[in-house]
């Protein structure tokens, strides 16, 4: 089924949610993340930066595999990439996604992070696409560090981050290829979630198949 061409796919409100939007650019379906129906401050201050970040990571990371391609800043505020046609990771059953999927998604972090970028937001099943292969999208949140840079230290944990997210999917979705060091890492999360007393966490029986 063709979807139609200028279809709103998201339109939540909140000053710092952009509309999104799947649009058509020089005959190919794209997206189109758009703060201008936003207040005046959002507007004219605050998406011009969020907006202009995203697409320089996003061109900093072109020709990787598993990220989409940046293509143009609209008027400012708006933000035009390729359109995945795919369905986010939690769409898909355990044991739906063939372990070469998995191998492709560690493969595309691993590039991510080879230019210096970390995602950040990698827990969020929404931000990963599955089509013809896994995409990571939702840049808004990642950080670029620059070789050479006082801040390289820390990128090492930051790296740590997008490896956690990565490793909750792969518990979910390929139990069979968890390494022992793997179910450690597991397991010392879920004692430290425990603890954590401001949002209390359920574990759920279907992430405990490890
Ligand atoms: N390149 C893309 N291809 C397909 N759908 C996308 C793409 N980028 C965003 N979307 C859809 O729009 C939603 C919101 O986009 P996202 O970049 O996550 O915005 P936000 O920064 O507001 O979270 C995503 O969860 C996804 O459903
Ligand atoms: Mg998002």
């Amino acid at each position: 089924m063709t979807p139609p061409k200028n279809e709103v796919l998201r339109d939540k409100g909140g000053f710092l949610s952009p509309t999104i939007r799947r649009i058509e650019h020089e005959g190919r379906p794209a997206i189109l993340k758009d703060f201008r129906t936003r207040n005046v401050v959002t507007r004219r201050i605050l998406a011009p930066a969020l907006v202009r970040r995203e697409f320089a990571i996003l061109r900093h990371l072109e020709g990787i595999a598993g990220i989409p391609r940046a293509i143009a800043i609209v008027g400012g505020a708006a933000l035009v990439t390729e359109f995945i046609n795919g369905r986010h990771i939690g769409k898909y059953k355990p044991g739906e996604l063939s372990d070469e999927v998995f191998r492709q998604l560690a493969a595309t972090v691993a590039a991510m992070h080879a230019r210096g970028v970390a995602h950040l937001d990698l827990r969020q099943k929404k931000n990963i696409l599955v089509a013809d292969r896994p995409y990571l999208i939702d840049f808004a949140n990642a950080v670029r560090v620059r070789a050479g840079s006082p801040l390289r230290a820390v990128f090492a944990r930051l790296r740590q981050v997008d490896e956690s997210g990565l490793l909750k999917f792969k518990a979910r979705h390929w139990p069979h290829l968890l390494t022992d060091a793997d179910r450690d890492r597991l397991r010392r999360h879920r004692s430290l979630r425990s603890l954590w007393i401001f949002s209390p966490h359920t574990d759920r029986a279907r992430d405990k198949v490890w």
